[in-house]
């Protein structure tokens, strides 16, 4: 993990509040799918970082793609950032998704903000000759980075669900999966609780493996402060606690493990 001044080589507007950024970072080299970056605001009154997922790896060229939803301070600061600006970042932060788990066909499953780190999952998948399908949940027919999927598995395998029903399914993205008839072998999944609830439970009753990312709020981002805790079903054999720490030991973890 290193920290270091990042460039903006792009900045676009994907969507109504949703920015995508490439960054010109040495994080690049060690950067693995499921991973995140800390983002340091140049701003006076945003001293944390500010924890964003990966969306894309571009090694050769030392650089990675954010995709992000403005919630606030910090995520308008870096809206308004232009190609040559620069900023401090911390990376690459956490575990990520390991390939090697991936049994059968996988289902990469987003939904809505949680969409973006499925990218360069199923680039790693599609290198490493594994069989997958992407799974999107949107709330309606304004799907962002659809196109980027679809040129990494083909429109063919892809699965929408919409809030509104504009588009794929009228519905959640385990009603996608289901409807599909699909077996599946392992599912892995990025986006809100109750998605990833919903999805645990399925996983579970279907006998599906099922690697879910977690999202909790973040100070330092590297294990220090416990303030990204999350419950686990068992007890940390030194601290002896349920608990694990998201930004460490996560942000992604066997759904079997953790209490959500
Ligand atoms: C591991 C991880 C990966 C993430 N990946 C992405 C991503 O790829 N794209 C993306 O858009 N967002 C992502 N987030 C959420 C993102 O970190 C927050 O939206 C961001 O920190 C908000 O900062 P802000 O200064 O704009 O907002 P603040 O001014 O700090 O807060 C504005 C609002 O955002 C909420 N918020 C702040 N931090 C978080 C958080 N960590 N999680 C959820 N809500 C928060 C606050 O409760 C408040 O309602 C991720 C979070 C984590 C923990
Ligand atoms: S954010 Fe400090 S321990 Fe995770």
């Amino acid at each position: 993990m290193i920290t270091e001044q990042a460039v903006v080589l792009s900045s676009e507007k994907l969507s109504e509040g949703i920015f995508s950024m490439w960054l010109e970072t040495a994080v690049a080299g060690n950067a693995m799918p499921g991973q995140f970056a800390g983002l340091y605001p140049g701003r006076e009154d945003t001293l944390l970082q500010r924890p964003i997922s990966i969306c894309e790896i571009d090694k050769k060229a030392g650089a990675i793609r954010l995709v992000y939803r403005v919630a606030g301070k910090g995520t308008d600061w870096l809206s308004r950032c232009a190609s040559g600006d620069s900023f401090r970042i911390l990376g690459p932060c956490g575990n990520g998704f390991d390939t090697k788990k991936a049994e059968g066909l996988s289902l990469l499953v987003g939904g809505g903000i949680g969409v973006p780190p499925m990218l360069e999952l199923g680039k790693a998948l599609a290198d490493a000759g594994k069989e997958f399908k992407f799974v999107l949940g949107y709330r309606n027919s304004d799907m962002f980075l659809y196109e980027d999927f679809a040129k990494v598995s083909g429109e063919e395998n892809i699965l929408i669900a919409t809030d509104d029903g504009s588009a794929g399914v009228h519905g959640t993205v385990v009603d996608a999966i289901t409807s599909s008839g699909l077996k599946a072998g392992t599912v892995f999944a990025c986006g809100p609780m109750p998605m990833l609830r919903a999805l645990k439970g399925y996983a579970s009753q279907a006998g599906i493996k099922a690697w879910i990312s977690l999202e909790e709020r973040m100070a330092c981002g590297v294990g220090a402060c416990l303030g990204c805790v999350c419950r686990t079903v068992n007890k940390d054999e030194h601290s002896m606690v349920n608990n694990a720490r998201v930004c460490v030991e996560g942000p992604v973890f066997d759904a079997e493990d953790v209490d959500i």
